[in-house]
């Protein structure tokens, strides 16, 4: 027999429909029994009177959670049980048969209401059942949702969505990265990516001209709301654009997604403010404002672009991939191009020179990044050099010094960040309750027990012997190995 979604129910007024489902709750009324099914659709109410008499006992046995399947006549309610509220409100199933799937223990966490009351720890650790909660539910949705509305748009645009390795090397992007040890290559350790970026540059020389992919990426820094230790990307690139192309595209994307995803919000002005780098330092001291009219407005979406940022900044302290000392830092990363108008000021006084950077910003969160990119290779070495690389930092590039040797055409492209801008949408306080199984504040999964020892069989085959340091020096090593801030990212 055809199981029926609650949410089809409805439209069936008279017929016989299996459903199936967890009990959410119960409660007699006289010797009538209801249970509310619930599935991923919704919920229905369902009948249990003792007139079917075996069915009925076994319905009085049901706990909370349990898993049923139910057949049963869908009905009208009287006109005074009808439930506005509902959207199976106006029906119930008059239960023919029972047939209970599995038993549930009492969950050791409520799964009604939003939650926000209950600890992060039992939260985490049966994530399972916090995702029960109606609010985490429709948080995923909307994930799934937005992801869709960006691959179909992106798909009818041109673009082709192309995965990158998982298993590489460093990448610039500023934080520390996860290292995975070879079996093959003793002593080697492949890096995950902390962004694509190298990869979607590449497959710019190799001529797809429109690339983009859903990107997980992986940074070793410390969680925080905004902040996971992998979290995913809209990562794109594109050849022969000029920066104007980049952020149209995003703006015709954002204002569809929010459109045809969550009609109820309003953005706050159309075309985006682009607004340049100098400006909203000496304006809002940030750059990353707030600009919304009214802050209390959960329905306000004030996007904009932040242009013009200096190429470098000045590195003083230890950064943990351009060094220590007093030297230049890409403000973005190193692949960034200077302004056309600009590139002589590499030679005579390269901290004025601007960049092609953008940064893209809502309601006071940078919720995107990226430039047009240097595609002259001697221009890349030249960066290279003022950055301070030695000659073994350079070789780490060198496939992108000579890829560009071969025919690179000029490109670009931008990383939004999915997670960040779906807590915003969503009105979340955290990226955490729009990731389906997040890290928490110190970077570990409660569900998993991850990070966890490993078997010593394991670290042999990698030939890998783990120390343990006493807790004094371990501090200090992390002291020292601790990235400096970037002084021009507020
Ligand atoms: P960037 O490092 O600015 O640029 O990252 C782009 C966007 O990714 C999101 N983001 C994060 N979200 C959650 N947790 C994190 N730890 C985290 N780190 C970054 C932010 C950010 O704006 N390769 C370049 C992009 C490019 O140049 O095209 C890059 O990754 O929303």
């Amino acid at each position: 027999m055809y199981r029926f979604l609650i949410n089809e129910t409805a439209k069936h007024i008279g017929e016989k429909v299996k459903v199936a489902g967890w009990v959410n709750s119960r409660r007699a009324h006289g010797k009538i029994l209801f249970i509310d099914l619930r599935d991923r659709s919704g919920i229905l109410q369902t009948v249990f009177t003792p007139s079917n008499k075996e069915t009925y006992e076994l319905a009085g046995q049901l706990r909370p959670e349990w898993v049923v399947e139910i057949i049963g006549q869908i009905v009208k309610r009287p006109e005074q049980m009808v439930n506005p509220k509902m959207e199976t409100g106006q029906v119930e199933l008059s239960v023919e048969s029972l047939n209970v799937l599995s038993k549930a223990e009492t969950l050791p966490l409520s799964i009604e209401g939003d939650g926000y009351d209950i600890g992060e720890e039992v939260r985490m650790k049966y994530r399972y059942l916090d995702l029960r909660r109606e609010r985490m539910k429709n948080n995923l949705i909307a994930r799934h949702k937005v992801i869709k509305f960006i691959r179909d748009f992106l798909d009818k645009e041109g673009f082709i969505e192309i995965e990158t390795p998982i298993l590489t090397k460093p990448t610039p992007e500023g934080a520390r990265d996860y290292l995975v040890p070879s079996r093959l290559n003793h002593g080697k350790f492949y890096a995950l990516p902390q962004s694509p970026q190298q990869y979607k540059q590449l497959l710019q020389v190799a001529g797809f001209e429109k690339y983009f992919q859903i990107a997980r990426c992986f940074r070793d820094e410390d969680p925080r709301g905004d902040r996971q230790p992998e979290f995913t990307q809209l990562d794109l690139e594109m050849s022969f654009v000029d920066q104007e192309d980049i952020l149209d595209l995003i703006e015709r994307l954002y204002t569809a997604i929010v459109k045809i995803i969550a009609p109820e919000k309003k953005i706050q002005q159309v075309p985006f403010p682009r607004i340049p780098y100098s400006e909203v330092i000496k304006k809002y001291n940030s750059d990353k404002p707030d600009l919304r009219k009214n802050k209390n407005d959960p329905n306000e979406l004030a996007f904009a672009f932040v242009v013009d940022f200096p190429l470098f900044v000045q590195q003083t302290k230890e950064d943990f991939f351009y060094g220590a000392g007093e030297k230049l830092a890409p403000s973005h990363h190193m692949f960034t191009a200077p302004k056309k108008e600009d590139v002589s000021l590499l030679d005579s006084d390269p901290l004025k020179a601007k960049s092609y950077q953008h940064d893209f910003i809502l309601n006071g969160y940078e919720i995107g990044g990226g430039s047009i990119r240097i595609h002259d290779p001697k221009i890349q070495n030249k960066i290279f050099n003022l950055i301070g690389f030695t000659s073994e930092q350079k070789n780490q590039f060198s496939h992108m010094l000579e890829a560009f040797k071969y025919g690179a055409p000029p490109h670009g492209g931008i990383a939004p960040g999915i997670d960040r801008f779906l807590m915003i949408l969503n009105n979340e306080p955290s990226i955490r309750e729009v990731i389906a199984f997040p890290k928490t504040g110190d970077a570990t999964d409660l569900m998993m027990q991850a990070p966890s020892e490993v078997d010593i069989k394991q670290l042999k085959e990698l030939q890998i012997k783990t120390v343990s340091i006493t807790n004094t020096k371990a501090k200090k090593l992390d002291k020292a190995k601790k990235p400096a801030k970037r002084p021009a990212k507020k």
